[in-house]
């Protein structure tokens, strides 16, 4: 999913170098094996007030440079941490290509209510005011998010690579995909596609001001089948929680939540255990225990199409 504008030249071939971002460094190993690149290390401190000092140990001068750094919590020090390195990046004269494979604030991309700010909006003008040429994540929350870029941006699916770990990994009997919400129809489809197995989606509604969680009962028979419901963000675990709840009434046998990003908020995962989730299953967007899935040739292979 991409949103090219004219801002640049990428027909050039291109010796990237990656720059770890403190929040992402074996992340960003991995994406410089996959390209063959340098990597150019950072000096990292973090003083006790809170306040990063970060280092830059290279020289960096007209290189083209992939800065990797999820955003992932505590969200707004990561935010500012690819801020202030990307700022860096771009005085000593390198290009800089924004590398941010969990984006928060990516819900928050339009104004749901009157009087909210369109932080998604306001990201995307910080990151281009500290030089970023360029822009790529992985699995936006809606692709809608991206018209807020004004630069080149991209986001890379990691949906591929849970299809298949799911499958080389687990004996499914009879299964069946699940959006927990008619938001994510269209990636419940890609994933079953992969696999040639059906799908549905749930009807969720999320009280706007409060946040609370609804999903109302499936409508159909699941009995006996294996469910995989497939989500972008796993944060508080309601929404898996209470899809779940769903397919049990409706006969589900296992049921396994794949995602994206594991934000997995205090007790998550206990929350969706104990609601019958038999297993979590998440990427390295964000290193969590349950991060089973390598998003780094995703997003490699974005970059080769560039160089
Ligand atoms: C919302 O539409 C997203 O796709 C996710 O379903 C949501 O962000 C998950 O959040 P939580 O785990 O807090 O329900």
């Amino acid at each position: 999913m991409a949103n090219d504008s004219p801002n640049g030249d990428f027909g050039t071939t291109k010796d990237w170098c990656i720059v770890p971002g403190p929040a992402s460094r074996d992340l960003a190993v991995k994406i410089s094996e996959h390209l063959d690149a340098d990597l150019i290390d950072i000096g990292f401190k973090l003083f006790p007030d809170g306040e990063s000092k970060i280092t830059l140990l290279n020289k960096v001068r007209n290189r083209p440079i992939i800065l990797v750094q999820s955003a992932y919590p505590p969200v707004d020090r990561h935010l500012f941490q690819a801020l202030i390195l990307s700022h860096k990046l771009s005085e000593e004269g390198a290009e800089v290509y924004g590398v941010i494979p969990y984006l928060p604030y990516a819900r928050q991309d339009r104004e749901f209510l009157k009087g909210e700010i369109v932080s998604m909006r306001v990201i995307a003008r910080l990151f281009r005011s500290v030089g970023m040429r360029r822009f790529t994540t992985v699995d936006i929350h809606s692709v809608e998010g991206l018209s807020n870029f004004s630069i080149p941006s991209y986001s890379a699916s990691a949906v591929p690579l849970l299809a298949k770990y799911l499958q080389n990994n687990f004996k499914l009997v009879n299964p069946i995909a699940a959006s927990p919400d008619f938001g994510g129809s269209a990636r419940v489809e890609a994933f079953s596609k992969i696999l040639g197995i059906d799908h549905l989606s749930l009807e969720k509604t999320r009280d706007k001001a409060t946040g609370e969680v609804q999903v109302k009962p499936l409508g159909s028979d699941v009995s006996g089948r294996d469910a995989i419901i497939v989500d972008d963000i796993i944060s508080t675990g309601r929404s898996i929680q209470k899809a779940c709840i769903q397919l049990k009434k409706s006969g589900a046998n296992r049921v396994i939540a794949a995602c994206t990003h594991p934000v997995l908020v205090g007790n998550a995962l206990e929350k969706m255990h104990n609601a019958g989730v038999d297993e979590v299953i998440g990427t390295n967007t964000i290193p969590q225990s349950v991060s089973k899935v390598d998003v780094s040739s995703a997003i490699a292979e974005h970059f080769k199409t560039l160089g």
